[in-house]
């Protein structure tokens, strides 16, 4: 039989965010970020090496053939994958979402760091978490998160070596995942995150307050400070959106009924609730809250989207 490995890996939400390269190629980020990873929606991805001498990759994304972008950028990993291993093999790549498409969340997060993990162990390479993460990385930068348990940081690092995410201890969370308009984003994350380095006024400072805030997180978790955590989850979030929506021309992802969400949070914090939004790329807004008030924040968003409360979940896994 022909060398073949199945990995399963989850989407992650960042509480810092990923939103800039200071290198596009290696997929180096300006500053570190901070993420859980989710118990749900995962991807599970198989890869087959061919025979010697078969002259192209195939992609089978959730039981239709990839073209365009996500099979370019599959097909480049793939390359990657085989500079490191040293063969010339092509492969045949199957990969099935859980995440309803469209949702945001069928990202490429879980997508390269279970092709990372299935593409490396079928090309015979053995990576040690690090060089996973280093790995997915060069697919998607959020994806270099998706290999680690839990929580995860992501130290921005100076060059390839250096440029990789390890757990992070936090108290248990959850989000409460509001979709609020599951059509396909009209800018790429890739596409924004360069049109704000190249033409926000306020990019550099962004850089800045990033950095600030990661710093600021990790202290947080350390204290298994929940409200500190929530707190700087949305002030950051929101600045994000902020430098996004400074492009020229702008760039805006949230949508009137994303804001809704955020009033939701404004409102039960007023209550005595510890919760707290963020967005992503999109309009979809996920409230960070304790376990013992999941339900209730639940309950109060009822209407505004679909509704999903999610956990910290595992990182990439083989399976047999
Ligand atoms: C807003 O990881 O999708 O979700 O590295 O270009 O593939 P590329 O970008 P990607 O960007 C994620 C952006 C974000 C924030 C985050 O996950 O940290």
């Amino acid at each position: 039989s022909r060398p073949a490995a199945t990995a399963v890996a989850h989407p992650n939400i960042a509480l810092v965010k990923y939103w800039g390269k200071r290198d596009d190629e290696l997929i180096l980020p300006v500053a570190g970020s901070m993420s859980m990873t989710l118990d749900a929606f995962a991807t599970t991805t198989t890869v087959e090496l061919l025979e010697e001498g078969a002259a192209t990759d195939s992609f089978i994304l959730n039981d239709a053939p990839a073209s365009g972008k996500p099979l370019e950028r599959t097909v480049a990993f793939l390359d990657h994958v085989r500079a490191l291993a040293g063969s010339e093999r092509r492969a045949a790549v199957t990969s099935v979402n859980e995440a309803p498409t469209g949702a945001g969340l069928a990202s490429s997060a879980s997508g390269f760091a279970a092709l990372a993990l299935a593409a490396s162990t079928a090309y015979g390479l053995e990576l040690d978490e690090r060089a996973l993460s280093r790995l997915a990385r060069r697919g998607s930068g959020s994806a270099s998160r998706s290999i680690i348990d839990r929580y995860a940081v992501w130290h921005a690092g100076t060059d390839d070596e250096s440029s990789f995410a390890e757990e992070i201890e936090a108290p248990d969370l959850r989000l409460v995942i509001v979709t609020v308009d599951a059509r396909e984003k009209a800018v790429s994350s890739r596409e924004a995150m360069r049109l704000t380095a190249q033409t926000s006024p306020f990019y550099e400072a962004w850089i800045g307050s990033t950095e600030a805030s990661l710093e600021e997180m990790t202290r947080a978790c350390a204290a298994g400070d929940a409200t500190r955590i929530g707190e700087i989850t949305e002030s950051h979030a929101l600045r994000m959106h902020a430098v996004i929506s400074s492009t020229e021309p702008p760039v805006r992802y949230l949508a009137p009924g994303s804001v809704a969400v955020f009033d939701v949070a404004v409102r039960l914090r007023e209550q005595g609730v510890p919760v707290y939004g963020t967005a992503d790329a999109g309009p979809n807004v996920c409230l960070l809250t304790t376990p013992e008030h999941a339900d209730q924040v639940a309950a109060a968003v009822e209407g505004l989207g679909e509704v999903r409360v999610v956990g910290p979940g595992p990182g990439a896994r083989l399976l047999d």
